[in-house]
């Protein structure tokens, strides 16, 4: 297989980044929402599982349309989540534990509340203010009718109408763009202050010592030129990953993106200490992902392909040549995603319950073996299942839209510690703190608390693959072997350098044991050999040193 050429050794080429939903996290002010200083007082917690970084989704001002991905101020904290200085002390606080940190970009849309858009509203048409925004007249008589067809990917149509402010005549005016929520209105990227303004909030945050950004709908930023119809109908996909990857739409993957990846990347690069930016970029071909990862635009993009793959030998081995297929032309290295705050928890999407739970724990083993980087998402260490919250209990946008199954499952907050809820994610208090969603019961059977006393849970095994991973890395090649052992089996080995043992991890999707005895004695397991046999089990893992 072709492999990933390794270029020097910056920090994140082969990290493992924890991913922090910070609303979900810790709640150290017991409002039962997560906050920084519910992260800052767990810092030992995530250096214990060994992680190389951690990745903080947005905690910037915003009304939390869109649990704050809707963005009213990119140079402060939310008072929800507390202040700078909490920030700079929850910074501090990783950096000394060697943890690098990579906060959340939203450079596709802001808030609806942002001044910007405020002023937009209030100065009309071909104002300046109008232009930072994607304002059209709508079509039909009177304009009644939105500019195109576009929908949004939250569900509903792309485009609200808004006042006309000299007329003050109800809803006559223009109609502004907005992909997701309409309290997300997208921005003009042609317009030359956009550019400017995120350049300066990069160096607001590089300046405060963020080791890298996470660069959300890195291929939305342009739109088409003219805005035309989607052709054959607009449609909205049934989950938010099939319309964030409907690649032949209008307003993804446009050229212009890159330059303002190349301008970026030279303001990363200006910084010492391998800062670095990862797009979330959903694009339709591993030619098109690799523009994104071209040696002067992104270090890194987030690969997607398994999120959506099936515990198949045949479809896990195709996401691993694919992703190779991506990366290798063009000398980036590889990112590996099982989860994030978006999709339905590993656990369940690979069927729930002990199996679910035993796929899981393989494919994380063989995500740990890959070359390159490793997105861990909260509470995939504990190998929680996704929650069924009730409808009443709902908050995600996507669900109040009817955009799809909703994305609120997969962020109950963490089950920290104790038998009841909020089980110690907010403080103690008379009155038991009500968490802004709820957790279940059986939360208590996955408290840090409860696995971290019990040898044989995910998080021992969790900590110990992470452990062992990073001791092995640097002695690892990036070049991918693959093996056949089997259909069913998905095996690869990478060599050691410097006389070091390589790494063969061997992944049983199939049915019946396999054997495995030729390969010596497995090292990391994610269940179980058979007893005495030689013989790997079904769903599960090992690695090898060889
Ligand atoms: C992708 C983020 O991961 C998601 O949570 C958010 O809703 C959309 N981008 C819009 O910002």
């Amino acid at each position: 297989m072709a492999s990933a050429p390794s270029r020097s050794t910056p920090w994140w080429r082969d990290a493992v980044c924890y991913q922090i939903y910070v609303r979900s996290f810790a709640d150290a002010d017991g409002d039962g929402v997560g906050d920084l200083r519910g992260i800052t007082a767990h810092l030992d917690y995530l250096e214990r599982l060994n992680v190389d970084a951690l990745w903080l989704t947005p905690f910037y001002t915003s009304p939390q349309a869109d649990h704050g991905y809707d963005v009213a101020d990119y140079r402060d904290v939310d008072p929800l989540f507390g202040t700078l200085a909490d920030f700079d002390e929850m910074l501090a606080g990783a950096h000394a534990r060697d943890l690098r940190v990579i906060v959340d970009l939203v450079p596709n849309h802001t808030s609806s509340a942002h001044p910007w858009f405020v002023a937009a509203l209030a100065d009309g048409p071909d104002s300046t203010a109008r232009k930072r925004y994607l304002f059209r007249d709508g079509r039909g008589p009177d304009g009644a009718e939105p500019p195109n067809n576009w929908q949004s990917v939250f569900g509903g149509p792309a485009w609200t109408r808004v006042p006309d402010p000299s007329t003050g005549s109800g809803h006559r005016g223009q109609w502004y763009l907005h992909l997701f929520d309409p309290e997300q209105p997208d921005l003009n990227w042609d317009d030359p202050d956009v550019g400017d303004e995120f350049e300066s909030v990069l160096r607001f945050w590089l300046d405060r010592g963020v080791d890298g950004f996470r660069v959300d709908v890195a291929h939305g930023l342009f739109k088409e030129t003219g805005m035309p119809d989607v052709r054959g109908g607009a449609g909205t996909g049934p989950t938010l990953d099939d319309t964030m990857s409907q690649w032949d739409r209008p307003y993804w993957d446009q050229p212009g993106v890159h330059d303002v990846y190349r301008r970026w990347r030279q303001v990363l690069d200006s910084y010492p200490g391998d800062r670095m930016m990862i797009g979330e970029a959903w694009v339709g071909s591993p030619e098109s992902m690799a523009q994104y990862v071209r040696a002067d635009e992104m270090n890194q993009v987030f690969n997607f392909h398994w999120l959506s793959t099936p515990f198949s030998a045949p479809a896990l081995r195709d996401v691993i040549a694919e992703t190779y297929a991506a990366v290798g032309p063009v000398g980036a290295t590889p990112t590996w995603v099982l989860s994030n705050h978006d999709v339905v928890r590993t656990v369940t999407h690979y069927g729930g319950g002990d199996l679910g739970l035993a796929r899981a724990k393989a494919s994380m083993l063989a995500m740990l073996a890959l070359p390159g980087s490793a997105y861990v998402y909260q509470g995939e260490e504990l190998g929680l299942p996704q929650v069924d919250v009730a409808p009443a209990d709902r908050q995600d946008p996507t669900w109040l839209r009817g955009g799809g199954v909703g994305r609120d499952g997969c962020r109950v907050p963490l089950p920290w510690s104790g038998q009841a809820p909020p089980f110690g994610f907010s403080p103690d208090s008379p009155q038991p703190v009500r968490t802004w969603l709820p957790q279940p019961g059986w939360f208590r059977d996955y408290t840090v608390e409860h696995e971290s006393h019990d040898p044989f849970s995910t998080l021992s095994f969790m900590r110990y693959a992470i452990a062992r991973r990073r001791g092995l890395v640097d002695r690892l090649s990036h070049e991918l072997e693959m093996l056949d052992r089997g259909d069913d089996v998905v095996a690869f080995r990478r060599a050691g350098v410097d006389g070091a043992p390589g790494l063969v991890c061997v992944v049983n999707c199939g049915t019946v044991d396999v054997p495995v005895d030729d390969l010596g004695t497995a090292v990391v397991l994610s269940s179980a050999l058979a007893e005495g046999t030689g013989q790997l089990l079904p769903d599960s893992a090992a690695w090898f040193l060889s």
